[in-house]
């Protein structure tokens, strides 16, 4: 393993039975409050926006507004956020997606996103693959291209990657850590 890698998998906190019983959390607030951690993840993720010819950074509501908004910052590109259903007040693309019980919306905001964008979607975890699913499906229908997804951390046992590669056509799936 790489030093950036491990000195990011030191700075995840496992958290048992959250926030259900069985359910192991992977708590990122080490990670961000060590300044030497969050800015190596900014930097590795700018990287990807860099080498994928992004021009825009989409982050997801809420862990991915915290990793998206530095990383487009530090890669000179623009920052949209994707919202749970409700919360943007302007025209919006709204796209539904299963949860493990029930459903769950998010939105974005229509004129944010056109036609000349190439979209990096960005957030800490891939798990079922069904959030960044959806995102995909937002930025498809707002005309924009899809130039990847970048995640920290992949639980690659619930194999969202499988699940998101018809929704990638193509597109890299770059995560940082495969736990
Ligand atoms: C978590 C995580 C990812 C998503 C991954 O978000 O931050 O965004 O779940 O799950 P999936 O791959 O199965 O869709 P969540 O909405 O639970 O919490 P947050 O608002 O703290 O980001
Ligand atoms: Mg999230």
């Amino acid at each position: 393993m790489t030093d950036i890698k491990e000195l990011l998998l030191s700075r995840i906190r496992d958290v048992s039975d959250y926030p259900e019983p069985g359910v192991m959390f992977k708590d990122i607030t080490p990670l961000l409050a060590d300044p030497a951690a969050f800015t190596a993840l900014t930097d590795a993720l700018a990287e990807i926006t860099g080498r994928t010819g992004a021009t825009k950074i989409v982050g997801l509501e809420a862990r991915g507004f915290i990793l998206g908004a530095p990383v487009a910052v530090r890669a000179g590109v623009g920052f949209i956020p994707v919202r749970k259903a409700g919360k943007l007040p302007g025209a919006t693309l709204r796209q539904a997606y299963d949860l493990e019980y029930g459903s769950a919306e998010i939105e974005v905001h229509a004129e944010d996103l056109t036609g000349g964008d190439r979209v990096l979607v960005v957030d800490d975890v891939l798990a079922t693959g069904g959030t960044a699913e959806a995102s995909l499906e937002l930025i498809r229908r707002a005309g924009a291209q899809v130039a990847g997804v970048a995640v920290l951390m992949e639980l690659a046992f619930l194999n969202g990657r499988a699940r998101l590669e018809p929704a990638l056509d193509g597109a890299p799936l770059e995560a940082l850590l495969t736990v």
